[in-house]
């Protein structure tokens, strides 16, 4: 139940039943107070204005005739659901009317399940929710929520907790070869929120990012909504090309790569190629955000250490996440910071969203301590390499006079092109209507040139439900190209 804003004038001559009668009437009439809603009781709400009971009853028992509410015995009073629509329509501000059409939207719209595609096949940076260690953490979560002091549930470092930070780091320097210490890392909310907090801290008015061209485009859209101006650089077998990156002029003072596996291409960044890097950012005083967003799956040859761990005049702002080793919904993204650089991170950090929730940082602090973590990456892998394996049978099996596989060699998607002739944002349009959701490799690209294919998630699924999903899109492919 909520508690109830009633404007009061005791000064006016207008009796006080009145006053309470006309602001519900009123709320109720702006669809302050929605058809459904429970009210205050009398008593409640006679308290909360400060006034007797009895004036409170009165306007409760006029609304009550009048059919603005509705009492159930022994469950309370509510706003009539039964409010007729044009009277409320007929005396709404704009406001009220947007808020009840969008009311009316979300009440028609599919479960919140199906935000962007939900879980359906080949739906893009979703890892294997069906295989999350789910009574382990349910557990860690529980036991701290019990167990939170009151200090814990005040305002919290900006940083993070020092656990989950010692965590990841211990992580990222066995795993990722990442050069670094527990002082550097900065727990944000994901790593679409590092990058809105890098482009606070690196990007002056006038300055320019460089981009891989194709890239990940909630990167481009965090980027710019810090505002960068976004300069593209085409990315090649070796990765994104440092000789197109030196035209681009000294107004870059940074360069967004996704070394581990290009985002959407796939590409690994080779090791000529991350010195060539790395020696641009030194000589321009640049800096390199990394985003090793899904590095830690690698299926044809060892995974690559972090292009952090190779830079040795600290010019690159490492990001990472766990939204693909654990789940998106957690929300828990790091950075590692530059020493020089901590303190305006911090502060940036702060200006944003002052902390992360410190419930999940100290369960998921436990959970990388009690090897929960390790032990479920460790797991992944073979999951994730029987999902990729299903998905490369079914498209040779079914689709493969329309389509080649470009890349398949890590993370959770695999990229192919298609045939000439195919457009992709089309056959994404016939995909979804068969109920498969993918992403249009085209839209990843910001200029005109653009490779037309299809970015297809692996993660997600099933081996069984891969493989009917791709003897759909078959079909579709088919249809298409006739
Ligand atoms: C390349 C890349 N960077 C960043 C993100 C954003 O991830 P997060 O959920 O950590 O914000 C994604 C999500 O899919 C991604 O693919």
């Amino acid at each position: 139940m909520t508690t109830l804003h009633v404007p009061i004038d005791r000064s006016s001559g207008i009796p006080l039943h009145r006053q309470i009668y006309d602001g519900l009437r009123r709320a109720i009439l702006d669809g302050l107070l929605r058809p459904g809603q429970r009210v205050p009781s009398t008593r409640a709400l006679a308290v909360e204005l400060d006034v007797s009971r009895l004036p409170v009853l009165t306007a409760y028992e006029q609304l009550l005739h009048e059919r603005y509410l509705d009492g159930r015995t022994g469950s309370g009073t509510f706003v009539s659901a039964a409010l007729p629509d044009d009277l409320l329509r007929s005396s709404r501000p704009p406001a009220a009317a947007m808020r009840e059409a969008g009311a009316r939207r979300a009440a028609a719209a599919p479960p919140a399940a199906l935000y962007e595609g939900g879980l359906g096949p080949f739906r893009m940076s979703l890892p294997a929710l069906d295989q999350f260690p789910h009574a382990a953490w349910a557990r860690l979560v529980s036991r701290h929520a019990r167990a939170q002091t009151r200090a814990e549930m005040a305002y919290s470092d900006p940083a993070g907790l020092v656990s989950l930070r010692a965590a990841i780091a211990e992580h990222l320097r066995a795993a990722r070869a990442v050069r670094c210490e527990a002082e550097q890392v900065l727990i944000v909310s994901g790593s679409q929120a590092a990058l809105r907090v890098a482009a606070a801290v690196l990007v002056a008015r006038g300055d320019r990012v460089a981009v891989e061209e194709p890239s990940y485009p909630g990167a481009r859209a965090a980027l710019s909504a810090g505002g960068a101006d976004l300069a593209s650089v085409p990315v090649d077998d070796e990765g994104m090309s440092v000789p197109a990156l030196r035209t681009r002029g000294a107004r870059v003072r940074a360069a967004y790569v996704t070394p581990s596996h290009q985002y959407p291409l796939g590409t690994s960044m080779t090791a000529a190629r991350r010195l060539a890097l790395l020696d641009w950012a030194s000589r321009h005083e640049a800096w390199v955000l990394e985003d090793d967003y899904d590095s830690e799956y690698r299926y044809v040859s060892r995974p690559l250490g972090a292009l952090q761990g190779m830079d040795t005049h600290g010019r690159v702002i490492y990001i990472g996440t766990f939204s693909k080793v654990l789940f998106p919904a957690v929300r828990v993204g790091y950075l590692v910071v530059p020493p020089p650089l901590w303190q305006r991170f911090v502060d940036a950090r702060k200006a944003f969203d002052l902390f992360s929730p410190t419930l999940y940082q100290s369960a998921l602090a436990e959970f990388l301590r009690e090897g929960h973590f390790a032990r479920h990456l460790r797991r992944m892998r073979g999951v994730y390499l029987k999902r990729r394996d299903a998905l490369l049978t079914g498209l040779a099996r079914h689709c493969g006079d329309s389509l080649t596989v470009h890349n398949a060699d890590a993370g959770l998607h695999v990229a192919v092109l298609l045939s000439p002739g195919l457009d992709d944002a089309d056959v994404v349009r016939h995909m979804t209507r068969r109920g498969l959701t993918a992403t249009a490799l085209s839209t990843c690209y910001a200029g005109p040139s653009r490779r037309s294919g299809l970015l297809l998630g692996f993660g997600g699924s099933t081996e069984r439900r891969l493989l009917e999903a791709t003897r759909v899109l078959g079909e579709v492919l088919r249809a298409s190209t006739s």
